[in-house]
Parts: structure tokens; C-alpha cells; sequence
């Protein structure tokens, strides 16, 4: 007799597209900081949805938010103003320092806007050859083509070429950005720590350094707060860490609205008048119903001051995990907040580390290839860290 577990896994097989990997398991509910499958089993979300579940599972504020805002006006697109995004706006302008927001869905929606309003701006100085953005190697800046193309990972970009107009250069390298910098350069990008690229923290002197080479040119500084926004790293944004770094814009999206699809791209007024009425624009950006939950998401973040929680328990984390390199599987441990990671040997498979992880308990994501990543959700007490990092020890611990 086939069971409903097999009959889902068998439906899902079928229909479909089969560009992930998922494990034969269903995800059924979540509270809090876990999830439980469809057999009933519990695990301890390490993850948060990749970076997304600032609040965890089934947070009270975001049920009320989604239903009380659906219940009054849902989506009416951008021919008119709707108040939660108005109050958005006006909020992460407050968070930010940044000036104005263009809302979309995804993080490389918030690029693709960023990478648009670069070289628009230009265009519209008359500067139509100044078009180049130089990028990193390691990025992820996402998968669309505009974001792809500033994304400096190979194994991301095979088979969807030609990318032209950026250039990637060694992280932390300034000689290189120097090198690499000219007057067709309209902007630099970079990620204040590489998440998909193994959780690698970009240190003060490197960001200072991009601004002054940016600013010495005349070029955009673009910083993709995607992953690291939404007080994921200690402070709300992960470039308020270097209060002398300025940019130009920067994109969000991930955990803006704890799990509903959001993506924001701000600038400063200068950039303003970059990209006029009719050259971007989407059907759902700054929808009234992802626009309440982010404000509700801001509320607590602000309220329960979890830039604050996340600087202490990320701080624990980090020191847990950094006594892991104890065991000869492990090499090393890093990170800033709750964005850690920790560093497998050559000899050990990450992903089936994962998968072992998974069976115990626990859910960790790859990063960089040979890195577990951990991005909890950031009310996790020191007591669920404890819980988890128990179990990555007990499963790294038996591993040679
Ligand atoms: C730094 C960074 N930029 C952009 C993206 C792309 O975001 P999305 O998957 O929402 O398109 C990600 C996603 O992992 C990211 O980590």
C-alpha cells in the first residue's frame, strides 16, 4: 500500500521541475525556532529559510499582520500609493540612512534594480560608455541574468553566457580593484560577508578602501545587504559595522519580511532621478501585504532589539563552534552575528554532513563548498544553541 508520504514524493517527482535536491521528506509546521516534517519528526531550523525566518516559524506578529492586512487590501499594483508601503519606506529609510526605496520580490530583483539604477544613472549624464561594474570572486548576487552576471561563482554561471560588463576580482584584494578601476567603471558591488561563498566577513579596511576608490573615479559603491540585513550580523545592516563606509545604494530582501517574498533596492537622493517613471517597475513590488509583515518583522527586530541578540548568541555560537576544531573533520570557524560558519576538512563531504545533520536533528545549509552555515533564526536562546551545536558536535565528532 502506497503511504501519503510516498504518494506526495511520488507527485512532487512528477510535476516538478527538478532543479533542486530536495530529500525524500515533507515539511509539515513550524513554532519558534523548529520545524516538523510530515511523519511527525522535529528538527531545530539552524537555517531560517536560508537567512529568511528572522522570527522563526508561526511568529504571532506575522499571522496577524498577513491576516488582518489581506483582510483589508491586498495587492492593487503601483498605479496608486498603499499605506504599509508608504510607512515601509519611511521606516527602513529611518533604519538605513539611505533616502529612497524601489520595491520587488527577491533579492535579485533588489539587485537587478541596483545594477539598472548604476547605469541609468550614467546614461542619463550622458556617460553612455560607462556601463562597467566590477564585482568579486566568490560572490552570489543571485540568478536572474543582470544578477548573475555580477555573481562571481563559476559554478553558478556555466552554460548561461556571455555575462559581459562586469569584472571580478579577488575579495580583499584592493591593488586588484585598483587595477581593474577605470572611467567605463559605473560601480562597484560587494557583499559586507560572502554568504554563499563560505560566510567570509570583508574586513574595515577593504570597505573603506572601496569607497575611496569608488569616490576617487566617480563611481557607484553597491553594497547587497541581502543576506546580511535585517540585523543578521550584530546591527541592522551588515555595513553599519563600518560607519565610515557610505554607499551609494544597497539592496535587501531574505528576512525583511520574515518568509513573504519582499526585495528592496535604496539609494541615496542624489540617485534619485536615476531611473525615471516607465524604465523599471514590477506588478507586485511594494504590495500592501508584504509591506505590512515587513513592518510588523520591523517591529519586533526593533522592540526585542534582536541586532542586539543577535551580536551576543551570534558571539556564543561562534565560540561553540570554534571549540569543534577540536575533531580532525573541522578546521575552522568564523563569522560575524548569527551568520557563522563552520569549516570542514578536504577529506569530508559537506552534504552529506548536511544530510547527517538533517537525521539527527538538525538543519545546517552548504556554504562555499566545504563550510556548514548557520543562520538561525535570530530569537534563538543561548539554551536551543547549546541543543543544536551538541548534536554538530556529536555527528562532526565521528567523523575522521
Ligand atoms: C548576498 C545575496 N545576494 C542575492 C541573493 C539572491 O536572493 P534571492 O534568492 O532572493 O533572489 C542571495 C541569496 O542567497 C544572497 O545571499
Amino acid at each position: 500500500m502506497t503511504t501519503p508520504l510516498e504518494k506526495l514524493l511520488e507527485s512532487a517527482r512528477t510535476h516538478l521541475y527538478p532543479n533542486y535536491r530536495q530529500p525524500d521528506l515533507v515539511m509539515s509546521h513550524g513554532e519558534g525556532v523548529y520545524v516538523w516534517d510530515t511523519s511527525g519528526k522535529r528538527y531545530l531550523d539552524m537555517y531560517a529559510g536560508i537567512a529568511v525566518n528572522v522570527l522563526g516559524h508561526a511568529h504571532p506578529a506575522i499571522v496577524s499582520a498577513l491576516q488582518e492586512q489581506a483582510a483589508r487590501l491586498g495587492h492593487m499594483s503601483n498605479y496608486f500609493y498603499n499605506e504599509p508601503n508608504i510607512e515601509l519606506a519611511e521606516r527602513l529609510c529611518r533604519l538605513t540612512g539611505m533616502q529612497r526605496v524601489l520595491f520587488g520580490n527577491s533579492g535579485t530583483e533588489a539587485n537587478e534594480a541596483m545594477l539598472k539604477l548604476a547605469r541609468h544613472h550614467f546614461y542619463s549624464a550622458g556617460q553612455v560608455e560607462r556601463y562597467r561594474v566590477i564585482a568579486f570572486e566568490n560572490s552570489f548576487h543571485g540568478r536572474t541574468l543582470g544578477a548573475l552576471a555580477l555573481t562571481g561563482q563559476d559554478k553558478y554561471r556555466e552554460g548561461f553566457g556571455p555575462l559581459p560588463g562586469v569584472s571580478h576580482v579577488p575579495f580583499g584584494d584592493l591593488a586588484a580593484v585598483e587595477r581593474t578601476m577605470g572611467p567605463d567603471v559605473a560601480a562597484v558591488i560587494v557583499e559586507t560577508v560572502q554568504g554563499e561563498g563560505g560566510v567570509v566577513p570583508a574586513s574595515a579596511g577593504f570597505l573603506e578602501g572601496l569607497r575611496k576608490l569608488t569616490e576617487a573615479q566617480g563611481a557607484l559603491l553597491l553594497i547587497d545587504e541581502i543576506q546580511t540585513g535585517v540585523a543578521r550580523t550584530g546591527r541592522f545592516l551588515g555595513i553599519h559595522h563600518y560607519p565610515r563606509v557610505r554607499p551609494d545604494a544597497l539592496s535587501m530582501a531574505k528576512a525583511l519580511a520574515g518568509g513573504v517574498p519582499i526585495g528592496a533596492m535604496l539609494c541615496t537622493e542624489k540617485l534619485a532621478g536615476a531611473l525615471p517613471p516607465g524604465s523599471h517597475g514590477s506588478t507586485f513590488g511594494g504590495n500592501p501585504l508584504a509591506s505590512r509583515v515587513a513592518l510588523s518583522v520591523l517591529d519586533v527586530v526593533e522592540k526585542r532589539d534582536l541586532a542586539g541578540h543577535s551580536a551576543r548568541v551570534g558571539a556564543y555560537l561562534g565560540e561553540r563552534l570554534a571549540a569543534l576544531t577540536r575533531y580532525p573533520a573541522v578546521t575552522g570557524a568564523r563569522g560575524q552575528g548569527l551568520l557563522q560558519a563552520l569549516e570542514l576538512s578536504e577529506t569530508v563531504d559537506a552534504r552529506t554532513v548536511v544530510t547527517d545533520l538533517r537525521e539527527a536533528g538538525v538543519l545546517v545549509t552548504v556554504a562555499g563548498g566545504r563550510a556548514l552555515r548557520f543562520s538561525p533564526p535570530l530569537i534563538i536562546t543561548q539554551e536551543q544553541v547549546d541543543e543544536g551545536v551538541g548534536i554538530v558536535a556529536e555527528v562532526v565528532g565521528r567523523l575522521t
